[in-house]
């Protein structure tokens, strides 16, 4: 598969074909896997502590010398998060766990870890990260000023043209442009919007506003959509459901099996899991938060809430109270290894491309 431009160029990969960061799903064997196939790996480390990200980037380092992005969830907290929504939630939480055999520990609102973008900067420059990627949001005048005098590349997500061009403007070298087919936690960031545009109306509208390489994701998951995201402008593709069933991913079995029998219509856009909008598979977790009418806190605090359910769930492997996050066209992924999935993509993309 031949497709050079200004966006391999600028990343130094050989196909313009980026592994999603999906946190709690890839490793860096998945990383590794793809930036060693020509392509590159994302790892994400969004709300993770810096020791953790320092750890992790050793690993990456340790599988590949190939160019690799690191992935963070670049936002400001909320300024005030409501203690009675978080403690009314958490005992109706309670119940539910009872009323279904499980348990999981009680969380303290005091206690809520927040690690910010700002808190992981330092240790990601100090591994000599060269591509960043981040969602949410965007670094401030002083952030951006910080990751330039670095010379660190920036990808950043956009929903909108409008978030496209708040994103171009402010310095950010490379534009994601994620439709609503997209699986995880929507970028959307501007106060009060909550864009849905889909993959096909997003790419070539940003791309004919920004003057920066302009990457789709949602709902690729072969060479015919890679192609498509090609025809429409994109300079690459980014995709994240594709790689959920790999070896290397960190879903369960039960987690695997459950993506491999969807369909289309089966994920949906819910804030009860973490209380950012973002797209999965319906479970009962999903359906009983929403059921009860609550108000949801805002993330991370929700996000926190659920988490030692979904801990304990996983390691029973049951997927009635895990997140299962998925795009809109999960139910084509393989259950391969990482590199046997990427090599089938550029077969595939190399037939249509005809070169
Ligand atoms: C399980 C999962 C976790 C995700 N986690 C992140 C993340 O940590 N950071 C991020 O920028 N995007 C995250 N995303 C969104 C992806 O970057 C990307 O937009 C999406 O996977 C593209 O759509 P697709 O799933 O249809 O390929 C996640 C997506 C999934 C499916």
């Amino acid at each position: 598969m031949q497709w050079k431009n200004e966006l391999t160029r600028m990343l130094g990969i050989i196909y313009p074909l980026i592994q999603a960061p999906m946190l709690g799903i890839t490793t860096p064997a998945m990383v590794a896997a793809v930036s060693n196939s020509g392509g590159m790996g994302s790892l994400p480390v969004g709300g993770l502590p810096p020791e953790k990200i320092t750890a992790l980037i050793r690993e990456v380092k340790g599988l590949t010398q190939q160019p690799f992005a690191v992935n963070l969830f670049v936002y400001e907290p909320a300024e005030h998060y409501d203690r009675k929504t978080f403690e009314d939630m958490q005992e109706f939480l309670q119940f539910l766990y009872g009323a279904n055999r499980l348990a999981a520990a009680p969380v303290n609102f005091d206690e809520v870890p927040f690690y910010s973008w700002r808190d992981q900067l330092p240790v990601i420059l100090a591994a000599g990260i060269k591509y960043v990627s981040f969602t949410f949001g965007m670094p401030d005048e002083a952030g951006f000023r910080l990751l330039k005098e670095h010379h660190v590349l920036l990808m950043g997500t956009a929903t909108s043209v409008e978030e496209a061009t708040v994103l171009a403007s402010a310095g950010t070298d490379v534009v994601i442009a994620q439709g609503i087919e997209a699986g995880g936690h929507r970028g959307s960031f501007l106060p009060g919007k909550l864009p849905q545009v889909g993959t096909l109306a997003l790419v070539p509208q940003i791309v004919d506003r920004v003057h920066v390489p302009v990457i789709a994701a949602g709902g690729i998951m072969d060479g015919r959509g890679v192609a498509a995201a090609k025809m429409l402008g994109a300079a690459g593709v980014q995709l994240g459901s594709l790689f959920l069933r790999a070896h290397e991913s960190l879903a369960t079995p039960a987690h695997k099996a459950a993506l491999a029998d969807i369909t289309d219509t089966d994920t949906l856009l819910t804030r009860a899991l973490s209380g950012r909008w973002a797209r999965g598979v319906r479970n009962t977790l999903i359906t009983e938060i929403e059921a009860s009418g609550l108000p949801i806190s805002e993330y991370p605090y929700q996000n926190e809430l659920t988490r030692p359910i979904r801990k304990v769930a996983r390691e029973l492997d049951n997927t009635a109270f895990v997140n299962m996050w998925a795009g809109q066209a999960a139910g084509k992924a393989r259950a391969w290894s990482t590199a046997d999935i990427f090599a089938e993509l550029v077969r595939e993309t190399a037939l249509l491309f005809n070169k």
